[in-house]
């Protein structure tokens, strides 16, 4: 199993936590409440795989396409570019998405299996295929036949709410697509203030030595999640602006011949960062995560 190759997530720093990234064709249940990230996570992962040449499926069920790629645009992604061209919408429309999940998907997948191409999928949210029925032996048949089917197109990636408050045990609600996922990730939130009142856990990973502590993330926008997955060495805070930190890193990231859509990320994290605190923290991760090493 060594030479699988893994798919990297493109949330810097949490490759380091699951041994380089997912399983091949595996489903991960990425869980929080609201506004801790879930959308933003699945946005990233698609983007990382279009950015390497790959296609990326965006199953969606509330929001319709336009929405979606107004509010990424928001955060920093620009998903239009790659619209219907490598990223491809199925907007699960109705109450009839049963027969949908039976039927035209599984149809819609072997025309896209045929051509051999790695796609990610997304499904988000997947609350309301939860909900589309009451009974529990349904709902698993549905779930099931839903990971089945996308599964064969590469890595299935999916969100659900939570509905618990950070510290309460996980609602039964949420149980069922967590007990038939491969990995489960668990978004929180701590409204206490701060820069790192957000945490990453991870609560399962099949076949996977996943780290098994509770990791802080943030924000950066034009990159999206960033994981603390080890402590890191902060230089010195000088008192200098944020932009010439930024700076800085451009050049170091140029002079080390980093690809230029790292460098194009860094730029956009320059070009959005309002934060007071310092960005060398998300930068250090990301510099680390495309497995470039900073002179101390
Ligand atoms: N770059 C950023 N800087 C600060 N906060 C951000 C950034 N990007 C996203 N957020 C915060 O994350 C929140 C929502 O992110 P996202 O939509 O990914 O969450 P979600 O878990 O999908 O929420 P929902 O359950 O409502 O779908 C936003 O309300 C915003 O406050
Ligand atoms: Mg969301």
């Amino acid at each position: 199993m060594a030479d699988i190759e893994r798919v990297a997530s493109g949330i810097p720093g949490l490759d380091d936590l699951i041994e380089g990234g997912f399983w091949p064709k595996s489903t991960v249940v990425i869980l929080g409440s609201s506004g801790t990230g879930k959308s933003t996570f699945a946005i990233q992962f698609l983007m990382e795989g279009i950015e390497q040449g790959e296609q990326a499926l965006y199953v969606t069920l509330e929001e319709p396409p336009e929405q979606i790629m107004r509010e990424a645009d928001l955060m920093g992604f620009d998903m239009r570019k790659y619209y219907e061209k490598s990223l491809f919408f199925i907007h699960l429309k109705g109450r009839n998405f049963k027969k949908m999940i039976e039927e035209q998907l599984p149809q819609l997948v072997k025309a896209r299996a045929d051509y051999n191409i790695k796609t990610r999928v997304v499904i988000d949210p997947m609350t309301p295929v939860i909900w589309a029925t009451a009974e529990k032996l349904e709902q698993r048949e549905l779930i099931g036949k839903l990971f089945y089917t996308l599964k064969e197109l590469g890595v299935v990636l999916c969100t659900v709410e939570e509905h618990a408050k950070p510290g309460e045990t996980i609602g039964e609600d949420v149980l069922l697509p967590i007990y038939l996922s491969d990995g489960a990730i668990h978004l929180e939130y701590y409204p206490i203030g701060g820069a790192f009142n957000r945490t990453v856990k991870l609560l399962k990973m099949r076949g996977v030595h996943h780290g098994e502590g509770v990791y802080p993330y943030l924000f950066a926008r034009g990159v999206g999640i960033v994981v603390r997955s080890s402590p890191s060495h902060i230089p010195e805070e000088q008192s200098r602006g944020h932009s010439k930190t930024f700076d800085e890193a451009i050049k170091t990231a140029e002079a080390m011949k980093a690809p230029a859509r790292v460098v194009e990320r860094i730029k956009k994290m320059q070009k959005h960062w309002d934060y007071d605190y310092s960005p060398e923290e998300a930068l250090q991760i990301l510099f680390s995560s495309y497995g470039l090493k900073r002179g101390g």
